[in-house]
C-alpha cells in the first residue's frame, strides 16, 4: 500500500489532487503537507491527515515522512509565472532550494518523487507548434529556468542515485475548485467565472494567443498514471509532454457564448503575460506519453466548457 505526501496540499492543483488521491489509496494513505497561512479546510482537512511540510526546511520534511512510512511525494511547492517574474529569489529558493531538499530526502528514505514541469519550460527559441518532447528548452522567464532546472536534477537524482522522479509537463490547468493565483494561463479559468456571473471579460493576452490548456481531471489522471506506470516502459522521466486541448481567446469566447449568448470580452493586454505567453508554444506533441504511459485525455474544449458552467453555477447559486 502506497503512503503519500503532497507537498502543497492547499495549491491550485495539490488541493484537488490530494482528494483523489484519497478516493483511490484510501484517505490515512494521504498526507496533506501545507504551510502555515495556507490550512487545508472542508473536504481536505476531513478526508485524511494534515501536516506542516515546508520544502525550504528538510527537518520539517523528514519528521512527517517518518512518522507516516511515506514512499511517494507529489513535490507541487511553486509559484506561478507571473509571480515568479516578479519574486525570482523566493521562485528559485521555493523551486530549485526546495526541490533540492525533497530530492535528497526521497534518497535517503526511498520515495517516488513527481515534480510538475509546464510549458514554461519552453522558451522562443523552442518550435512552437506540435513542439517535440526531446527539444530546445531556453526560456527567459525566472519560471522557466526553475522548471528546467527541476527536470535535470530530477533526471540526475534518477541517473545518479536510482531515486524513482517522474513528470510531467503541465499546461495551463482550468478547474472549478480552486482558482490559480499569478499564472499566465489563469485568464482561461477567470473567463469562466466571469460568463458566470453576467461580467463583462477583460482578457490579458490577446486574440491569436495559442496556448496548450487541460481541464483539472484529465491533470490528475496524468500525474496519478504517471506515478503508476510500469518503470520498465519509460524511456523518458523528467518530464514528459502531455497536452488535451490549444485554443486562443477567441475559441475559448465563442466556446462559452454558445452557451451564455449575452457574454461579453474585451482586451486589456497586459505585456508581461502576453510576453510570457508568446515565448511558450502554441501547442505540444505529447505521442511520447502516449507510447510510453497510455497517456489519454478525456476531456476537449466544448466538453470542459459544458461541465465548467454547470459546476461554476452550482457554486456561485447562478
Ligand atoms: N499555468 C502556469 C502559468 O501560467 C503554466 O504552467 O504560470
Amino acid at each position: 500500500m502506497k503512503n503519500i505526501l503532497v507537498i502543497g496540499s492547499t495549491g491550485q492543483i495539490g488541493s484537488e489532487l490530494t482528494v483523489e488521491l484519497r478516493k483511490r489509496y484510501g484517505g490515512s494513505h494521504v498526507v496533506a503537507g501545507y504551510i502555515p497561512g495556507a490550512e487545508p479546510t472542508g473536504e481536505l482537512k476531513e478526508g485524511g491527515p494534515a501536516a506542516i511540510v515546508d520544502v525550504t526546511d528538510r527537518r520539517s520534511m523528514e519528521d512527517v515522512v517518518r512518522k507516516y512510512e511515506i514512499d511517494t511525494v507529489y513535490n507541487l511547492a511553486a509559484l506561478l509565472s507571473v509571480v515568479a517574474e516578479k519574486r525570482p529569489a523566493m521562485a528559485w529558493k521555493i523551486g530549485i532550494d526546495g526541490l533540492w531538499n525533497v530530492l535528497e530526502m526521497a534518497r535517503e528514505h526511498h520515495c517516488a518523487v513527481f515534480t510538475p514541469s509546464s510549458i514554461g519550460s519552453f522558451g522562443e527559441s523552442t518550435p512552437h507548434v506540435k513542439t517535440p518532447q526531446d527539444t530546445i528548452q531556453r526560456p527567459r522567464t525566472m519560471y522557466g529556468i526553475t522548471k528546467v532546472t527541476t527536470e535535470l536534477l530530477s533526471d540526475y537524482y534518477f541517473i545518479k542515485y536510482g531515486v524513482d522522479t517522474r513528470a510531467v509537463r503541465f499546461p495551463g490547468i482550468i478547474s472549478n475548485v480552486t482558482l490559480p493565483g499569478g499564472g499566465t494561463t489563469d485568464y482561461a479559468v477567470e473567463i469562466y467565472y466571469a460568463a458566470v456571473k453576467g461580467e463583462k471579460f477583460a482578457c490579458p493576452v490577446k486574440a491569436g494567443t495559442y496556448m496548450d490548456m487541460m481541464y483539472m481531471p484529465d491533470a490528475l489522471n496524468a500525474a496519478i498514471s504517471l506515478m503508476e506506470a510500469d518503470a520498465t516502459r519509460l524511456k523518458h522521466r523528467n518530464a514528459f509532454n502531455i497536452a488535451s486541448m490549444s485554443f486562443d481567446p477567441e475559441e475559448i469566447y465563442q466556446v462559452i457564448k454558445k452557451h451564455v449568448p449575452d457574454f461579453v470580452m474585451e482586451y486589456d493586454v497586459d505585456p508581461l503575460k502576453q510576453a510570457i505567453a508568446d515565448s511558450w508554444p502554441d501547442c505540444l506533441d505529447d505521442s511520447c506519453a502516449r507510447e510510453e504511459w497510455d497517456w489519454k485525455p478525456q476531456y476537449d474544449l466544448e466538453s470542459m466548457t459544458q461541465d465548467m458552467l454547470e459546476k461554476l453555477r452550482q457554486k456561485l447559486n447562478r
